[in-house]
């Protein structure tokens, strides 16, 4: 094995310590008060706790490699060497996580060279922690997962999510969720975009769209998802990159049905 993989490797195993540590903290904080505020919009929330959990994988990141840039949503971007990107979303599913309602995660993703290395993405409450690396297949707790075999749209379970601007903006996807809940065996609206991806990457569902997220939401979900055989493309099925605010991923078999639909 030459140099680089064994840094690769060091900085992945890096990784999975820290969304340990992660998860621990919001497991620790899950049945206390949480302190909430509201950020741009009134329905986008923030609590102690997300700042809590970001601060502490930051410090880490930070202390052990000084160089790296990393992108986190609660606070500014540390723009240091452009080849070595972390993203990172210390609690996705805020609303949830402030409603005691069971469905949030941390996630993590790497970029090195602008190619998204691994991805990690852990579930605190369930224990579930998936996981990719570039060309290793996906994982949950270690053991190989795969996108579903379903292959028509009507015979499809999907999940999507809708923006923080829903009152204010027409573009707010609740006409597609309207035309594809009718359209399907239902559409599912779970309020964590990472693990959404995680679900359709292990077969839980078949197909999954979204708008105006931002890439902590989906860098390390995305790598997951094609690891485990997933297709994803923006609306018009064009080639998909992180900074997209549109998102399709799916099983591969019922993408080109699902993109028919989508406006
Ligand atoms: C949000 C969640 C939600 C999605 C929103 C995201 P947050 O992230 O992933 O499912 O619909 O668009 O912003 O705010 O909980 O980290
Ligand atoms: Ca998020
Ligand atoms: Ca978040």
């Amino acid at each position: 094995m030459n140099d680089m993989n064994n840094t690769l490797n060091n900085t992945y195993n890096f990784a999975e310590e820290l969304i340990e540590k992660a998860s621990k903290l919001i497991l620790k904080n899950h049945k206390k008060i949480r302190n909430i505020s509201y950020k741009k919009g009134d329905s986008n929330l923030v609590t102690n706790v997300d700042k809590e959990v970001e601060a502490l994988i930051i410090k880490e990141i930070v202390s052990k490699y000084p160089n790296h840039s990393i992108i986190a949503e609660e606070s500014k971007a540390q723009k240091k060497d452009p080849n070595y990107q972390w993203f990172i979303d210390p609690i996705d599913g805020t609303t949830n996580f402030a409603h005691s309602y069971p469905f949030f995660c941390t996630s993590i993703g790497f970029v090195k060279n602008n190619i998204l290395e691994f991805g990690l993405i852990k579930d605190p409450l369930t224990n579930e922690l998936y996981s990719a690396r570039r060309s290793q297949g996906a994982k949950l707790n270690k053991r190989p997962i795969f996108v579903s075999k379903i292959k028509k749209l009507n015979e499809s379970l999907l999940i999507t999510g809708f923006p923080y601007d829903k009152r204010t903006s027409k573009v707010n996807n609740l006409k597609n969720f309207c035309n594809l809940t009718l359209l399907t065996h239902g559409v599912r609206r779970d309020g964590a975009a990472a693990l959404d991806l995680c679900y359709i990457a292990s077969g839980k569902a078949d197909g999954y769209w979204e708008m105006k997220l931002s890439p902590w939401d989906v860098a390390a979900g995305v790598l997951i998802l094609e690891e485990a055989g997933g297709k994803v493309s923006d609306f018009k099925g064009g080639k998909y990159n992180i900074f997209n605010k549109q998102i399709v991923a799916t099983n591969g078999l019922i993408h080109k049905e699902l993109l028919k639909h989508l406006k």
